[in-house]
């Protein structure tokens, strides 16, 4: 059993949502927050203290680098996010100079647990830290598709009238815009969706339910200028796992060392997560046609890379 420290980097909208949500789910013993703008963090550790009477006692508390020392999980929030119209490719250039500081910092500190990277371009920036952090693949691993899996699994739920939590499925690629989802392997109570959803409108509901998927993102920021629940609920729920080595399983970023005939890149795809982090990447049989996919979502996110190495 861990001890369960959570250090958090990033108090934007998506950090301080995720710190709330870890408060009122009862996920972890402490949770210390780190941002450039520590006035804003003193802030909402007063705020989130006022909820401690009604949940789980938690400490929470202004953190620095040093506490990364004790930290079970890191998570990275850091960053600029997305403007309406903007991809998060296009956010690469900024968020690695931030994302490089913060991974020397955490380094520095005798750091021992895990890296939950969140910021975006999360699968390039997942690699970036892995890259110099050093630490081990199953230590870095990326928010990744998680969300966009999730995303996934509403959006069948809702169209067919099922519980979303009876609905199993993933986006499996780049968390962005080559992104796809697996239709082969996607259920409902275990019989294969496209056994369930009558042929002849397979292709139709498919396409749109994919699309809704891939520009949730989009959508979300043009209405409200920025998405947090959702990626804060993914990030809760990802904590989770390796505070309580649930060994469960989510589409997530990982190092890739020929899984899917890949290598030196991070991406989405399904793994077991627990308490050492990355436990087994799941390998999939994919069809020639989502393979391709998958390579090409890789060769993406490659090429991004090496404009900041
Ligand atoms: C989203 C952001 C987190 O997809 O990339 O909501």
């Amino acid at each position: 059993m861990k001890s369960a420290n959570i250090v958090l980097i990033g108090d934007g909208a998506i950090g301080s949502s995720y710190a709330f949500n870890c408060l009122i789910t009862g996920v972890g013993k402490s949770i210390g927050i780190i941002d450039v703008n520590m006035t804003r963090v003193q802030g909402d550790v007063e705020d989130l203290s006022d909820a401690l009477p009604y949940v789980a006692q938690k400490n929470i508390y202004a953190a620095n680098y040093a506490d990364c020392e004790y930290a079970d999980i890191v998570v990275i929030t850091a960053g600029v996010a997305q403007k309406p119209g903007e991809t998060r490719l296009q956010l690469l250039a900024k968020n690695a100079k931030i994302i490089t500081e913060i991974t020397n910092n955490i380094m520095a500190n005798h750091f021992d647990g895990i890296i939950l990277v969140a910021s975006n371009p999360v699968d390039v920036l997942t690699e970036l830290v892995l890259r110099l952090s050093g630490l081990p693949r199953n230590r870095v691993l990326g928010s990744g598709t998680a969300l966009d899996s999730a995303r996934l699994r509403s959006e069948i739920g809702r169209r067919y009238n099922i519980d979303v939590r009876t609905v199993h499925a993933y986006i499996m690629g780049e968390h962005g815009d080559s992104e796809f989802p697996v239709w082969d392997y996607a259920t409902v109570g275990g019989q294969p969706l496209c056994d369930f959803v009558p042929k002849a409108q397979q292709d139709q509901d498919f396409a749109t339910i994919s699309e809704r998927v891939k520009t949730a993102a989009y959508s979300i920021i043009e209405k409200k200028g920025a998405t947090f629940y959702g990626i804060a609920a993914s990030l809760t729920r990802l904590t989770a796992a390796v505070l309580n080595d649930d060994h469960a399983a989510f589409a997530m970023s990982v190092h890739l060392e020929g899984e899917y005939g890949l290598h030196d890149v991070s991406i989405g795809v399904p793994v077991l997560l627990g308490g050492n982090g990355l436990d087994r990447i799941l390998q999939l049989d994919l069809n020639p046609a989502d393979l391709k996919r998958l390579q090409d979502s890789a060769q993406v996110l490659k090429d991004n890379l090496q404009t900041v190495l």
